[in-house]
Parts: C-alpha cells; structure tokens; sequence
C-alpha cells in the first residue's frame, strides 16, 4: 500500500456479485491498490437511502459481498476494507458538510431524477397492470408517475394517499436526497483524490468536489478535491443482451456453480437472425443484432489474452461465415469459463471456511479507517470553530 493518490471507492451492499461488478469495478480496485492507498468501502448507509424498509438481509449482503470481495482478489494487506457504518464519522462530516451544501445542487443532482424513477418502479408490490391510470398528481408535484406506481387493487386516491404518507412518497426521503452528502463525506473524510467510478456516478464526485471547495472557501483549506477516475471497463452483457444489472435479473454471479452457469450460457442471447448453424451470425452490436452476441461478448473477456487464450477472433470468424452454430459456440465458452469460475468459487471457499475471517477483516479495516478519519474530523472541527 504506496502511492501517490489517495484512493476511494465504495459499493452498496446488494449481495452476491456479478461478472458486470467484476469487471467494470473490482477488478481494477484489486490493479488500483497494487500501487496506491487505497480505502474500499462496504457503505451499508447508503443502502438504507432506498432500501430502509427490509433491512433483514442487510448482514448476508454485506457478508457475501465481502466474500467476492477478497476472491476476487482484494487483499486486506494492501488496502482498507470496511463498513461504513463502523465509522461514525462519516455521519458527522457528513451533518456538517450539509450545513455549506445548497438544496438546489442536490435537487439538480441527475443521479438524484434518475434514481427517483427507478424507485418509483421498483417499489415492492408495484406492478403495472393499470397502465397510465395515474399521469398527474397535481399536489405532489409529479407530473408523471407512469404506471409504476399503481397496485392492482388501487384507485387514484388510494395511490395519492399512499404517495404522500411518510412511506410512499413520491420523492423519496430525506436520508436519500442527501445521498450525495454522504459520499462526498465518505470521500474526504480519507482525503481521496482518485475516486474509480462509472459513468452514472459521475454527477456525485462532481457535488463532492463542489462540497469540498464551498467547505474551504468557507473554513479554510481543509479538503483535497477529488477527482473520478473512469476505466474503460468493458460493457458486461447480461444473458438476455442487456447491460448486465442486479435488477434485470440477467446477472451471471462470480459465485455461481456449474449446473447454473451452464443453465445460464446455454440458454443465454446470441442472434436471433442466426437460426441454423451455418447461417451467418451478428456477434458485435450492428443494425442487425444491435446489443450484439452475449456469448461473444463472454468469449472476449474470458477466451483472450487475459486468461492467455486468443479464441475469441477465431470465433468471431466462424460465427459471421456460419461456421459454427450458436450452441457450439456456447459449448466452447464453458470451456473457458470452468477455470476461473472454479478457481474463484474455491478460493471464496476457503475464506469462507475460516470462522470469523470476514469480521476480523472489517474489524481491522474499521481500525484502520478510525484512525484516519479522526484526525480529518480534528481538523473540521478546528477549522469550523467547534474545537
Ligand atoms: N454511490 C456509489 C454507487 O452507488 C457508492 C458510493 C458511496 C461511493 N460512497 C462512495 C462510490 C464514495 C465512490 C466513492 O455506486
């Protein structure tokens, strides 16, 4: 653990992980702390901005996320692993830093608009069955709810009392509207210079690097700003041709056993024009197969030089001169997938299989984190007159 930078990063506990999580995140977080300091972050309160309701799986998810975590190849030698939530002052830096932040800058915040939408439609026991029923509701601001918000057995007014009481609301809650305060307290608590994100994060380190600078030109230079560092991660596809998402449910998990992996390539998208083996096929995103092969998209990661294998090319041949059939083609993917599948679920195995590891690790890491986190929250304090 060296370096020039500082390194930030953090995941929202969701459980297992997915080859998308693999490669557009971890992977290069395992690269990062070969040469940087590097803090990685299980933030169990930022889960709770949307997920409050059922907090009953939260100690699994955060637990099997750990573990694909250190499989993956996390090593807590070289970088500090750790809850948020055993770090209690992220909750003061970020209750202080919401004293400079202005609600418009949350209130502009994209990431903010997007995630409303989406927890508009994946609120539990939503379904759209009554579709466009509910367009506007004047009171609330909202001037399209889609379907989304409608339960089948609910009229308008039950669906706008729902949205105004304290647990249907429309706008989410105030721990959410503040999510972007939290992570920017998550970043400069450490000093975090290089924040490896994606794309969608990049409206928050953008608010961070604002809070930072509004912070100092307020109280006097406290707070590095940090930067986000963009990997060109290669764009993971889920089974059905999607983007690979949690929420899909088109996720290949980095844990999954043979029989469901299989299960998984075998029945997963190709090219539906492709319809008998030699018929030439589509494997890379074109008018005529626009998201593109899955399976190809598999055999670039995992049948090339990464894994010291170079089949991907041969296959792209074959496919588009209809010279090998789509479940040959998935046939040979397994093939290349066994290894690191395996490698990967045996080495979770092992870690898994000494009793109190996970804890041991958190434990240390919050040590760690404390200690840094402390002395930033002496220097806030000082500087905002409070000690
Ligand atoms: N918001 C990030 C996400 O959903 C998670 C996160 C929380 C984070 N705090 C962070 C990422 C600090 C980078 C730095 O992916």
């Amino acid at each position: 653990m060296a370096g020039g930078e500082i390194v930030f990063s953090g995941m929202r506990p969701t459980g297992r992980l997915h080859l998308g999580n693999y490669w557009g995140a971890l992977k290069n977080w395992v690269e990062l702390s070969r040469a940087h300091t590097c803090y990685f972050c299980v933030v169990d309160w930022h889960m709770l901005t949307t997920g409050y309701e059922d907090t009953a799986p939260l100690q699994d998810n955060i637990r099997e996320m750990a573990l694909d975590w250190l499989a993956a190849g996390l090593d807590p030698a070289r970088c500090v692993i750790f809850k948020q939530s055993s770090v209690a002052e992220h909750a003061e830096l970020a209750l202080l830093l919401g004293m400079v932040t202005p609600m418009s800058w949350l209130r502009n915040n994209p990431t903010w608009k997007d995630q409303l939408q989406e927890l508009a439609k994946t609120r539990v026991g939503l379904s759209a069955s009554k579709p466009e029923s509910v367009r506007i509701i004047p009171s609330l601001g909202v001037t399209s709810v889609g379907s989304a918000f409608v339960r089948p057995e609910e009229d308008e007014g039950d669906v706008e009392r729902r949205l105004v009481s304290s647990e249907g609301n429309s706008e989410g809650n105030y721990g959410f509207f503040g999510y972007p305060v939290l992570q920017a307290a998550d970043i400069l608590l450490y000093g975090g210079t290089l924040i490896p994100v994606g794309q969608d994060q990049l409206p928050h380190i953008e608010l961070a690097r604002e809070i930072a600078r509004r912070f100092n030109s307020i109280y006097g230079q406290v707070f590095a700003e940090p930067k986000p560092l963009l990997t060109p991660a290669p764009r993971v596809q889920g089974t059905d041709g999607r983007k690979m998402s949690k929420s899909y449910g088109n996720g290949i998990e980095l844990a999954e056993g043979p029989e469901s992996l299989k299960a998984k390539i075998m029945g997963a998208y190709t090219d539906p024009k492709k319809i008998r083996a030699t018929d030439p096929g589509h494997p890379e995103p074109c008018p005529e197969n626009p998201p593109g092969c899955s399976i190809f998209a598999l055999h670039k990661l995992y049948n090339s030089d990464e894994y010291g294998k170079k089949g991907w090319r041969a296959r792209r041949e074959e496919c588009m001169q209809g010279r090998i059939g789509c479940v040959a083609c998935k046939r040979d993917l397994l093939t290349h997938l066994e290894g690191p599948f395996r490698d990967f679920r045996e080495k979770r195995e092992s870690i898994e299989r000494r009793t109190g590891e996970v804890e041991r690790i958190f434990d240390e890491g919050a040590r760690r984190a404390r200690a840094v986190a402390a002395e930033t929250m002496k220097r806030v304090r000082r500087a905002m007159r409070l000690a």
